[in-house]
């Protein structure tokens, strides 16, 4: 993909720059999922996920056999990082899943022995979506298949999936071991908004979200973690890039590369009132993250004010755009280096290079 194209019209920020922008740029946004639209996307992707059933427009986690199949990766990936950030966990007496749908993770890290005893909390009631009796049917024909495969079809085929965010481990090396008659069930699963959670006088020992810190104001978010969390307890935290050429999971349709950056948020909504305003309401609902403008380094820093050592972190980049955009030419690192990174430093001066080309990042933070 080539940045340069053709400038067809400006946008005029409120501090009078003038960027350029291109409708074959908005044109080039692909959908995830089979989605045809922006508008599309918000109702079928965005709203449900940021509200309760009530206000559900359409069901959209995925509930297959494949899908939970790709999707226990994630509790050996967040596992393995622990480990091997050399901060001393060993195992977890209490443990909290924020945003925690199905309760993958925290049942994973139960059967695996790593967790004694696991809470969820998430604003949609998703604990049926994998039901105890599936959770164990999926692992056990992971483990016979797996470990009878003499064409090594499904490994292949799992070996492309990865859990789509954060693939730096080797699938499945724990859960093909996992000893099926052990006790995974969760010990509870609230459905609440995380910041009116009330475990009732429990605290934890590991909190996790993976993939929903941006659902919160960041300060009141360290906050409610702080509340939750002994002294000396793990947060793990996965999350959205905000840097991201499209906001990540936010998808945003632009009509210039990182202009949900490079601007002010209030001059990001001007311009879709000026120059797409069919797409304005949508845009209200899709910009999910409720903090802008912040770096991995700002989240740092933020949860220090809350009490919170980062012990490790990590980003992740999606391969794909690293090789078709970011890199495809000089053209396009000259964009990047001039202009895109310029911009952004105008609203936050800290902002580097490499935060505009990562798509996800990880933090274990230890509350002091
Ligand atoms: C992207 S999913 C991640 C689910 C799970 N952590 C995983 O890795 O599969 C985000 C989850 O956060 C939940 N969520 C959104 N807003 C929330 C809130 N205010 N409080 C609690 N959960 C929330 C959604 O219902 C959804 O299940």
């Amino acid at each position: 993909m080539n940045i340069d194209v053709a400038e067809r019209t400006v946008f005029i920020t409120s501090d009078n720059r003038r960027i350029g922008l291109s409708p074959d740029w908005f044109a080039a946004k692909v959908w995830p999922m089979g989605i045809q639209s922006y508008q599309e996307f918000v109702l079928r992707m965005i709203v449900p996920q940021v509200s309760d059933k009530s206000s559900h427009e359409k069901e959209i986690y995925p509930k297959s056999f494949g899908w939970f199949l790709k999707k226990l990766i994630t509790p050996e990936v967040i596992w393995h990082m622990l480990r091997e950030s050399d901060i001393g966990f060993t195992k977890s007496k209490r443990m909290l899943d924020i945003g925690t749908g199905a309760a993958i993770i925290p049942r994973v890290f139960k059967l695996l022995g790593i967790c004694d005893e696991v809470y969820g909390v998430d604003i949609q009631d998703r604990s049926i979506d994998l039901p105890d009796q599936k959770f164990s049917e999926i692992i056990k024909f992971l483990q016979i298949k797996l470990l009878s495969d003499q064409q090594s079809t499904l490994a292949s085929d799992l070996l492309k999936r990865g859990d789509g965010m954060t693939t730096w481990t080797v699938p499945y090396g724990l859960l093909l071991d996992a000893d099926l008659s052990r006790n995974f069930t969760m010990d509870g699963y609230t459905v609440s908004d995380f910041m009116a959670y009330d475990p009732g006088g429990l605290t934890f020992d590991l909190i996790v979200t993976y993939s929903g810190m941006s659902y919160f104001k960041t300060d009141e978010y360290f906050a409610k973690i702080s509340e939750l969390l002994e002294p000396g307890g793990i947060h793990y935290v996965m999350d959205t890039n905000f840097y991201h050429v499209y906001g990540e999971s936010m998808e945003l349709p632009m009509d210039a590369p990182w202009l949900h950056a490079r601007v002010s948020k209030d001059d990001f909504l001007r311009y879709y009132e000026e120059h797409r305003p069919e797409l304005k309401p949508y845009i209200e609902k899709g910009y999910f993250c409720q903090d802008s403008h912040y770096t991995v380094r700002d989240v740092i820093k933020r949860a220090q004010r809350h009490g919170f050592e980062a012990l490790a972190y990590r980003r992740s980049y999606r391969q794909s755009e690293l090789e078709q955009f970011h890199y495809a030419s000089g053209e396009n690192l000259n964009f990047i280096l001039k202009t895109a990174l310029e911009d952004c430093r105008i609203q936050n001066p800290n902002v580097e290079m490499i935060d505009l080309l990562t798509q996800n990042w990880t933090v274990i933070f230890r509350k002091q």
